[in-house]
C-alpha cells in the first residue's frame, strides 16, 4: 500500500526506514521529511498542520495509512479530520491526545483515577501560586498547561522564581494556553515505557532512557534529547507489572468509558523511586530520540503492525525484538537549544563506511544541489546497536569522529548513568 509519514525529524527518519523495509508498502511519501528521508521516500515540502492541503495529497497519491510521527498535528486534531475524510490514520484522536496536549487534563484523569503522579494545583493567577508555595517544599515545578515545544517545564529551586516564572505564562508566554500545573518536585531515576494501543489491546513498545540536558553529567538547559539507549534496564519485570496496573490500564480504561478510546502509540514518562513508577508525563506518539533508540530492535513488519492495530486487530500480531542493546547520540548545531545557524553544510556523509548494526539517522537536515545541509538545532542521530552499552557508544563516537562535523557538538557520556552501575560487569 502507499504509506504517508507526517513529520521531518530523527523520529520520521527512523520510522521511514522502518516502513520502506515492509513487504507490505508500496510507495512512501513523507510530509515534508528531510535529507534522509529524501534518499528513500519521496519529500513533499507542505506546512503539516493545513490540514486540507494534506488531504489533497493523500488524495492525489492514493496513500492508504497515514502515520503521525509528532505531537502538534495529533493534538490539532488530524486523526479525526482524516478519519472524517474516510483516510485510514495511525495516532490519537484530538480528544485523546490531550494526554500530552493538556497537563491540566492528564493529571485531572490521574487524580479521578488514583494515578500515581506528583501532587500539583492547577493556577489561573498569583493568588492560586503562592497558597502552593505555602502548603508545599521548594523546588517546585512550573508546568505551561499546552504544548511549549518542550520549553513549558521549569524546575524552580526558589519562591522567587516560581512567581516568576508563573507570572511569564499567564501573561501569554506560551500561545496553547495561559495557565499552568504547578507541582511537587518528585526525585529518582527517569525511565520511559512505551506501548502501542488500539481501541481493544496494547502491547508494549519497548523502554529507552534519554538525556534531556545539553551538557555533560546532565548539566546545562533541557534540550528535545541529546541521545537515548534501550532498554532501559532500571524497568525490570515486576516494576513493568506496576507501570501497567497502576498508570497505563487505568488511564486506558478511563478514555474508553469517556467514549474516546486510545489508538496509536502512547510514551510513558515515569519517575522511579523506591522500585515504584510516578507519572511524569504522557506523550501521544514515540519520543525523539528514543525512537531513534527502540526501532532498530524491533524485529516485525512494523507496517503489519501499525495497520492492524488500526484494524484493532493488536492482540493477533506478534511483536519481536532483537536481543542487542541500542544507543542514539544526537549530533547537534553549535549554540543548541539557543541561537543557531542553519544551511551549514555537512560533509563526510556519503563516504562514510556502515557496518551491519550502524545507523545515522538525519533530524534537521535537508539536500540540496547535491549536498547535505544542517536544518535544525539537532541535526543527526548516530546510532548503533551490541551487546553492551558501552561497546556500542565507543562504535558511535567513533562515526561521529569520523563525521567530523565542524558546525556541531555531541554528549560522549550519553548511558553514563548505567554504564557506572554497571561497571563491574564484564564487557
Ligand atoms: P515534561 O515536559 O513533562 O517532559 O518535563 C520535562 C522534564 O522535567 C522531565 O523529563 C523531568 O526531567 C522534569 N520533570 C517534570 N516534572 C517533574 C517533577 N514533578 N519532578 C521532577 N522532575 C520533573
Ligand atoms: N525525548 C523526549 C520526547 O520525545 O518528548
Amino acid at each position: 500500500m502507499n504509506i504517508g509519514l507526517i513529520g521531518s525529524g530523527g523520529r520520521e527518519h527512523a520510522l521511514c526506514q522502518k516502513i520502506c523495509s515492509s513487504k507490505l508498502s508500496k510507495k512512501v511519501f513523507c510530509f515534508p521529511g528531510n535529507a534522509g528521508t529524501y534518499k528513500i521516500a519521496k519529500n513533499i515540502n507542505i506546512d503539516i498542520l493545513n490540514f486540507q492541503k494534506l488531504l489533497k495529497y493523500i488524495k492525489f497519491y492514493k496513500i492508504e495509512l497515514v502515520v503521525v510521527g509528532p505531537e502538534e498535528p495529533l493534538v490539532r486534531g488530524i486523526t479525526d479530520f482524516l478519519k472524517k475524510h474516510k483516510i485510514k490514520v495511525f495516532g490519537p484522536t484530538k480528544y485523546a491526545s490531550k494526554l500530552e496536549g493538556s497537563k491540566i487534563f492528564m493529571k485531572k484523569l490521574c487524580k479521578k483515577n488514583n494515578i500515581p503522579t506528583a501532587n500539583y494545583k492547577t493556577c489561573e493567577n498569583e493568588k492560586d501560586v503562592k497558597k502552593f508555595i505555602k502548603e508545599n517544599k521548594l523546588p517546585l515545578v512550573v508546568k505551561a498547561d499546552g504544548l511549549a515545544a518542550g520549553k513549558g517545564v521549569t524546575i524552580c529551586k526558589t519562591e522567587k522564581q516560581v512567581l516568576k516564572v508563573s507570572n511569564e505564562i499567564f501573561k501569554g508566554k506560551f500561545k496553547s494556553s495561559k495557565k499552568i500545573v504547578l507541582e511537587e518536585f518528585l526525585s529518582g531515576e527517569e525511565a520511559s515505557y512505551f506501548v502501542i494501543v488500539d481501541k481493544k489491546n496494547f502491547k508494549f513498545f519497548g523502554t529507552a532512557q534519554d538525556h534531556k540536558r545539553v551538557g555533560e553529567n546532565d548539566t546545562g538547559p533541557n534540550t528535545g534529547g541529546m541521545g537515548a539507549y534501550s532498554p532501559a534496564p532500571i524497568i525490570h519485570k515486576k516494576l513493568e507489572r506496576k507501570i501497567i496496573k497502576r498508570i497505563i490500564k487505568p488511564t486506558l480504561e478511563a478514555l474508553k468509558k469517556e467514549n474516546h478510546p486510545y489508538q496509536g502509540f502512547l510514551y510513558v514518562g515515569l519517575m522511579i523511586k523506591n522500585n515504584d513508577p510516578y507519572l511524569i508525563e504522557f506523550n501521544v506518539r514515540m519520543g525523539d530520540p528514543e525512537c531513534q533508540a527502540i526501532l532498530p530492535r524491533l524485529k516485525s513488519d512494523i507496517v503489519e503492525i501499525i495497520n492492524n492495530t488500526t484494524k484493532n486487530k493488536l492482540k493477533e500480531t506478534s511483536i519481536r525484538w532483537k536481543k542487542e542493546k541500542s544507543m542514539s547520540i544526537v549530533l547537534c548545531t553549535k549554540g543548541y537549544p539557543g541561537n543557531y545557524k542553519k544551511n551549514l553544510k555537512i560533509d563526510n556523509l556519503e563516504n562514510i563506511k556502515l557496518e551491519k548494526y550502524d545507523k545515522i539517522f538525519h533530524a534537521g537536515t535537508k539536500f540540496e544541489n547535491e549536498k547535505y545541509f544542517s536544518n535544525g538545532g539537532r541535526v543527526l542521530n548516530v546510532t548503533s546497536l551490541g551487546k553492551s552499552f558501552i561497546l556500542i557508544r565507543k562504535k558511535i563516537l567513533k562515526l561521529l569522529k569520523i563525521i567530523n562535523w565542524k558546525h556541531g557538538f555531541y554528549r560522549k557520556d550519553i548511558g553514563w548513568k548505567v554504564i557506572k552501575k554497571n561497571a563491574n560487569y564484564k564487557w
